[in-house]
């Protein structure tokens, strides 16, 4: 571990060292929270855990003192600690190690009054099923072992998007998040009052990434989006995190190839950075290497419909395809899949025209398999002036509020386009989550804001 300055508050020690054995048979400083407690009125065993892992550590009266021994012994779980003691390789101890406690400092102890004590188990107990109060208790919840997994896939999710768009030159950039219109239909938009006009929270930041297009030509973002959201599903969240790139010159297969490039880079970083952590979660490593190794197939939406029309769904063409179809269509696919070429109606003005069938527009969804379904919009965009003028028109969308996205076409428009990734869709499709509101931190739906 790299460290800079060290001072009497930094933390020198981490356990997952230990572990790994960086200090076998030295005194060690070890803090963290416990996890678990118990023994008797001569020796407490106690698994300390910190961000890296945990280890047990082992008291004896005789070795720490009488007073040292007691409030080890009283002290709650989740009470925070600074433990000094040896670092002992021991086959019959989890992980090989364990610690030979010589000094305990207590440094947050947890109120005795708490109303249930903070492990999975026990809230998972206390919530019955409903929820609701592993949901009040997020703060705490957090601390789980299941929810720490989550929140480290999410880390290298992050980390994989990143490393992608900047591995191949595109620059990191920011659009507002206070907005005066929609991007993706007005059924969604969130109003806020803006000082006496009306403003809304920004859907994508697609539009604004276009402006900037002709600048920076490839661009990419990792920013919230909002959407009210009134159904609650297992993929909907009003505030969700969106990795968008936009590109110029590109056209919708080329755009497609970016698309299956960063879905396999953050399958092939979680395997390299998380195999253990998918293990823990039931996934298996082989399925998620499929993901990482696999060319994605692209199949146009009409043939989507037939193969749904064929498995006895009802559904028209012309119309979007909503959770329940996706569903069915992407149970028995075994890597992701494109759908292409949607009919225009289904899709909002910035979709380009197909010129080869004016029904259709060039545009794209990723499909996930198991049964997940969308995790990628994206396609080419109208990009001439008189096309966008025609489609805003058409669609009878106000031209005032997208004045500045016309002129991007009035001053020099070229062919470009992007796509948008719902990141914390990936996370609860590659974490096999039952619900997206288990990779998120503290989820947003129509019914919570808190905590
Ligand atoms: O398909 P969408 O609506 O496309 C756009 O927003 C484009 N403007 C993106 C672009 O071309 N730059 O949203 C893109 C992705 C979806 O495929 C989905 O993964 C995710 O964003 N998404 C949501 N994720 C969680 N909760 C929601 N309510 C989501 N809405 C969209
Ligand atoms: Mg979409």
């Amino acid at each position: 571990m790299l460290l800079g300055v060290v001072g009497d508050a930094m933390k020198t020690t981490w356990i997952s060292d230990i572990l790994e054995g960086k200090h076998d048979g030295q005194k060690v400083e070890l803090k963290g929270w416990i996890k678990r407690s118990r023994g008797s009125n001569k020796i407490r065993f106690v698994v300390l855990r910190d961000s890296t892992g945990s280890i047990q550590c082992v008291a004896k009266k005789d070795a720490v003192g009488e007073e040292c021994f007691e409030n080890v012994k009283s002290a709650l779980i989740e009470s925070s600690l600074i433990i000094h003691g040896l670092a002992n390789p021991d086959e019959r101890a989890d992980g090989g190690y364990e610690i030979i406690v010589q000094d305990v400092e207590i440094v947050g102890p947890v109120n005795p009054d708490t109303p249930f004590p903070i492990t999975e188990s026990a809230m998972v107990a206390a919530d019955g099923g409903e929820t609701e109060f592993l949901l009040d208790n997020r703060h705490l919840y957090l601390r789980t072992t299941r929810m720490t997994t989550m929140l480290k896939l999410r880390s290298s999710v992050f980390g994989a998007i990143h490393s992608y768009f900047r591995d191949l030159d595109f620059l990191e950039y920011q659009a507002p998040n206070f907005v005066a219109g929609a991007v993706e239909g007005g059924s969604t938009l969130f109003e806020v009052p803006y000082f006496g006009r009306k403003a809304y929270l920004t859907q994508s930041w697609q539009l604004y990434a276009e402006a900037a297009m002709p600048a920076l030509e490839r661009l990419y973002t990792i920013a919230p989006s909002f959407r009210a959201e009134k159904s609650r599903t297992r993929r909907h969240l009003t505030e969700f995190w969106h990795a968008e790139m936009e590109v110029a010159w590109a056209d919708n297969n080329e755009i497609m190839s970016y698309g299956e490039g960063v879905v396999r880079k953050i399958a092939a970083t979680l395997l390299d950075e998380r195999s253990e952590e998918l293990e823990s979660l039931g996934r298996d490593l082989e399925t998620i290497a499929r993901y990482a190794d696999s060319a994605y197939p692209r199949m146009r939406y009409d043939e989507a419909v037939d193969t749904l029309q064929g498995m006895g769904v009802e559904i028209e063409w012309g119309q979007d395809l909503d959770y329940s179809k996706e569903k069915v269509l992407t149970q028995d696919f075994d890597v992701p899949h494109f759908l292409t070429h949607y009919p225009k109606i289904a899709k909002p003005f910035y979709h380009r025209v197909d010129p080869d069938d004016e029904k259709y527009v060039l545009c794209h969804d990723l499909l996930a398999p198991e049964g997940y379904g969308e995790i990628i919009g994206g396609g080419e965009r109208t990009w001439s002036e008189a096309e966008i003028l025609a489609r805003i028109d058409e669609e009878g969308t106000p031209r005032e509020p997208y004045q500045f996205y016309i002129d991007t076409r009035t001053y020099g428009g070229v062919p470009h386009g992007g796509f948008g990734l719902g990141v914390d869709r990936v996370c609860s499709w590659l974490s096999g989550a039952e619900h997206i509101r288990e990779v998120i931190p503290f989820p947003r739906d129509s019914r919570r804001v808190t905590p």
